[in-house]
């Protein structure tokens, strides 16, 4: 396996840090965290953004689509604290080895050469001693943005995450606390231990330059709650990202086409219209919460696993193409994974997470939609965002309801999706086409 010349201990070490992994070093700030210096790293990931977009745009016309990656997913672990009823991303159900330290800093310098996004992910990644030396190394490889997604619960110990992160995303799913611990399934109380982390860390962002983000996964039983997550997310300054419950990455069609879900997507579409801070423009918005069709490019998306296994095309089919640290790149990934499992085009299953469904807007709508989003994200940093009344998520925002056009999920065509590149030049796989 291959071993990166210097590693993040040493450069720990030059630092003159000495506080061991996960521990709080008290008044410890990240050198770079001016504001001048934030939007310095938010130009150059913008400018790395539309370049890869440049380039990719120019293989899917030649007929390549082993794309340039925009960001990739990093499983640093499968191991979790909790075990919320809809996931399969946690051991044992996945049974991953993970990386020790030095490899795992390896993983982040090959992935630095190809792209300068990262969101680490689990599993649980606060459950590793040393995500806070992940993280910052992340930071030290200067890539840009940096997400964290985490359950929370171990943030208070591990709070020097937020120093080297630019966006910190939590899960939130309900307001109610009984109902939300039996889904977490680990014993009573852990819902209220998060509402408190939560709010505690979302008065903190401004001073700590980081941007906390909820990710709810709306499920059958929690629609009603929806509405009090909104609520808690605009009162505390903190975005707000919705998502459907998948089964294997496919929409709960049953709950998307439930009338209460349809209002509670018509709401969530009105706030946004009103400028609060959710994830999403209002059509990538649509086609993720209603299910509707859209062409996947999930190459641009590379996950990566616990011991650094890397899917060709894509996580949800589980082909791995091969190691990142025995072939060195994701390129080399993606040639192995071809040679393996064969080409591959862009797909139309309709995988329902936001990172799939924003590979089809990165290509055909990265001027009009991407760029335009990620400008209002960037006004939704704490500190530069408005304050609107939060209890707007609560009030009924429709005067008849009953006037509605249907949006049955499943009835809407893909011919509904007006793409700037000729549908035909999207040449549909076979093999992974849903009939
Ligand atoms: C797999 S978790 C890993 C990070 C961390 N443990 C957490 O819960 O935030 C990443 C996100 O995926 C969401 N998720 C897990 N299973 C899901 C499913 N079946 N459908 C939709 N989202 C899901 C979680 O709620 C979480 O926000
Ligand atoms: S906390 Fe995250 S990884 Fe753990 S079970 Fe819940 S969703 Fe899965
Ligand atoms: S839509 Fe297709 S390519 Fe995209 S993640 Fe799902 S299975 Fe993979």
């Amino acid at each position: 396996m291959g071993r990166m010349p210097k590693t993040c201990l040493d450069d720990r070490a030059e630092c003159g840090e000495s506080a061991p992994a996960g521990e709080a070093a008290p008044g410890a700030r990240f050198e770079h965290d001016t504001r001048w210096r934030v939007l310095r790293r938010n130009l150059r990931g913008a400018i790395q953004a539309i370049r890869t977009h440049g380039a990719n745009r120019r293989r899917i016309a030649r007929g390549d689509f082993k794309l340039r990656p925009l960001i990739a997913s990093y499983y640093v672990t499968h191991r979790c604290n909790l075990k919320c009823g809809y996931c399969t991303e946690r051991y044992p159900i996945r049974d991953t080895t993970d990386l020790g330290t030095e490899e795992a800093c390896g993983v982040l310098g090959r992935l630095r050469r190809e792209m300068s996004a990262i969101y680490f992910t689990g599993g649980e990644p606060l459950v590793r001693p040393d995500i806070v030396e992940l993280v910052r190394e992340a930071r030290r490889l200067n890539f840009f943005p940096i997400y964290l997604g985490t359950n929370g619960l171990l943030l208070p110990s591990r709070e020097r995450v937020l120093d080297y992160a630019d966006r910190v995303v939590i899960s939130l799913d309900s307001t109610d606390a009984g109902a939300w611990d039996d889904l977490l399934g680990a014993g009573g109380g852990q819902a209220r231990r998060i509402y408190e982390i939560i709010a505690h860390y979302a008065g903190e962002q401004r001073r700590r330059r980081v941007s906390l983000m909820v990710n709810c996964v709306i499920t059958r039983e929690t629609v009603a709650d929806v509405y009090g997550v909104m609520e808690f997310c605009f009162r505390h300054d903190v975005v707000f990202a919705p998502v459907s419950a998948t089964a294997d990455s496919l929409p709960d069609r049953a709950l998307l086409a439930r009338p209460d879900y349809q209002r509670l997507v018509r709401h969530i579409l009105e706030l946004k219209r009103r400028g609060y801070p959710i994830l999403g423009s209002i059509d990538s918005l649509e086609t993720l919460l209603f299910g509707r069709p859209f062409p996947c490019y999930a190459t641009a998306l590379p996950h990566v696993y616990p011991n650094g296994d890397v899917f060709y095309p894509c996580q949800p089919l589980g082909r791995v193409g091969g190691n990142l640290l025995e072939l060195g790149s994701i390129a080399a990934v993606y040639r192995e994974g071809e040679r393996k499992f064969g080409p591959w085009k862009e797909c139309w299953r309709g995988c329902a997470l936001y990172c799939y469904v924003l590979t089809a807007y990165y290509m055909h709508h990265f001027w009009d939609q991407m760029v335009l989003e990620s400008v209002a994200q960037f006004a939704m940093q704490p500190g530069t965002g408005r304050r609107l009344p939060a209890e707007a998520a609560l009030e009924p925002l429709y005067e008849d309801p009953s006037s509605w056009e249907p949006s049955d999920p499943v009835a809407v065509p893909p011919t509904r999706l007006v793409y700037d590149v000729p549908l035909a030049q999207l040449v549909r796989s076979e093999q992974l086409s849903p009939e």
